[in-house]
């Protein structure tokens, strides 16, 4: 796994020494003042870049330039767009533009600068934390399961942030919050890569364990046989149809005497739709089902490190879901851990149903708030497309939070109404709850059912259906997995722990 380390350079910029200096430039017409001293450096190419308009500054616009003198061999301007709407995500973005021309140039080492007029007042602790961030996200590869790469290139070894000394306290403790988030993120993204037939249940509990181990969390696992015993049977009837046991993960993160936050993680390790089984076309994609799951073992790999004051569990249900002679069928009606009565619609809707026993579940910790990550459904695609996470709850103070931890984040939330109208939905003839409403409103219906089984404290629940992973390659991401949920969970919990 290609990890990426973080490094201080307080030099002036044109004395930073280094295969590849990125520079993030915000719009404008002509060179910034600050970057003077390095362009004199180089031989006089950033400004010629900047009026000749080759390079305009805006997001994702990035140009490589090889100066003729100086100490960087290579430079490379990325724009962040308009200085005065430069926020966290863009510094983290541009850094992870750089990270992956680097990754593509082969180039091992890699220095970040932000020129002070692109940074649009950005505190120095956040600069340090997103670009490290960022250059992660950006270098991020998985070669693991090919013989020989087609196109081989070294691992992004360390990315220096290069800064004021002045400013170089700051900057470390925000450097040191970007390598724990990177970490996470690296996990998740690890995760969500695996194959189906390697990332089953069992695999995703045993991931679990060397977490707790390494991190010394509490830790309970759940099989078939305890399943059964905690009545868990929502989760129990999608797994029916696997020969993979399926698992209920439960991480104990304890720092302080005060109340837990929770997080639950869906983590369908395949999701064939089982009886109500999917389309061929893209069904391979549905390894991605236990993204949830990835977020939520992120996040503790990024608690372990930075070890915040608070205390947080992270629950994950985790099964196949296909189709069987012993699968459940449409009609059938299940009893959940809470006691509702579920009748099944659609094999498809399984994540609901894994979920609300854990929501159930959850209830023994009293937890003060509980955020759930969830590949829910299709429609929120529709809905939202690949930009933003949907997001519903029963609280409107956590939303407002979550929402402003995904804005930190860059993993920006949209809410959709819970209205009341919405819950005939899932009004069944013959049990509590039905597993489906139909056509419309395909997203709300899955936040409604969850908040069936919501009983006692205040929850978000996340549908990352549409954000989990990308097809298209975009300039500042490898095609793929994102780890989305990581930034966000990590974002949430250490404002709640004040740190
Ligand atoms: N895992 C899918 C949702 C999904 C779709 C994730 C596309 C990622 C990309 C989920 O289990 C599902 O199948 N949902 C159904 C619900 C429907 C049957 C009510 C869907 O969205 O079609
Ligand atoms: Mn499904
Ligand atoms: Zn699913």
């Amino acid at each position: 796994m290609s990890e990426i380390t973080s490094t201080l350079a307080t030099a002036p910029l044109a004395q930073v020494e280094t295969p590849l200096l990125a520079v993030a430039l915000a719009q404008g017409p002509a060179l910034p003042a600050s970057l003077a001293e390095l362009d004199r450096a180089a031989g006089g190419g950033l400004a010629r870049a900047i009026a000749s308009g080759d390079f305009k500054g805006k997001r994702d616009d990035s140009l490589l330039l090889y100066p003729s003198g100086g100490k960087a061999q290579r430079i490379l301007l990325v724009g962040v767009g308009k200085s005065g709407e430069v926020t966290r995500s863009s510094i983290r973005r541009a850094a992870a533009v750089a990270a992956k021309r680097a990754r593509a140039l082969g180039a091992t080492q890699l220095a970040f600068a932000v020129a002070p007029e692109a940074r649009n007042n950005l505190a120095a602790k956040d600069l340090g934390q997103v670009i490290v961030e960022g250059a992660g996200q950006g270098a991020w590869t998985f070669t693991e399961l090919k013989a020989a790469p087609d196109d081989p290139k070294p691992d992004v070894e360390t990315v220096a942030i290069v800064c004021d000394p002045k400013e170089a306290t700051q900057v470390a403790a925000g450097q040191k919050v970007g390598d724990g988030i990177a970490a996470g993120h690296r996990l998740a993204r690890y995760l969500q890569m695996q194959p189906g037939n390697v990332c089953t249940p069992s695999y995703l509990a045993d991931r679990a364990q060397q977490l707790a181990t390494a991190y010394g969390f509490g830790l309970t696992v759940l099989d078939r046989a305890a399943l059964q015993k905690e009545g868990l049977a929502a989760l129990l009837a999608v797994a029916q149809g696997s020969v993979q046991e399926p698992r209920f993960i439960v991480l104990e993160y304890r720092a302080t005497d005060g109340a837990a936050l929770a997080l639950i993680g869906k983590g369908v390790t395949f999701d064939s739709g089982g009886i109500s089984i999917k389309p061929a076309q893209n069904m391979e994609d549905m390894k991605f089902d236990m993204s949830g799951a990835a977020a939520v073992l992120g996040t503790f790999e990024t608690l372990g490190r930075l070890r915040p004051k608070i205390n947080v569990i992270g629950l994950i249900p985790s099964t196949e879901n296909l189709p069987s002679g012993t699968a459940v069928k449409p009609g059938d009606v299940i009893k959940s851990h809470l006691g509702k009565t579920i009748e099944v619609i659609n094999t498809d809707a399984e994540g609901r149903l894994i979920l609300c026993d854990a929501l159930s579940y959850v209830r023994r910790f009293k937890p003060a708030a509980v955020l759930d990550a969830a590949t829910l459904t299709g429609a929120v695609v529709v809905a939202l497309g690949h930009v933003a996470i949907g997001v519903m709850g029963n609280d409107e103070a956590l939303l407002a939070e979550v929402r402003e931890a995904g804005e930190r984040a860059g993993e920006r939330c949209w809410p959709l109404p819970l209205w009341d109208e919405y819950r005939e939905l899932l009004k069944s003839d013959i049990a509590d709850v039905k597993n489906s409403g139909g056509r419309g409103a395909g997203t709300i219906a899955g936040g409604w059912f969850l908040r069936e089984f919501v009983d006692g404290f205040p929850w978000v629940h996340l549908d990352i259906a549409g954000t989990a992973y990308t097809d298209a390659e975009p300039p500042h991401q490898t095609k793929g997995p994102t780890a989305v949920g990581v930034r966000l969970f990590t974002e949430f919990i250490l404002k709640r722990a004040g740190a």
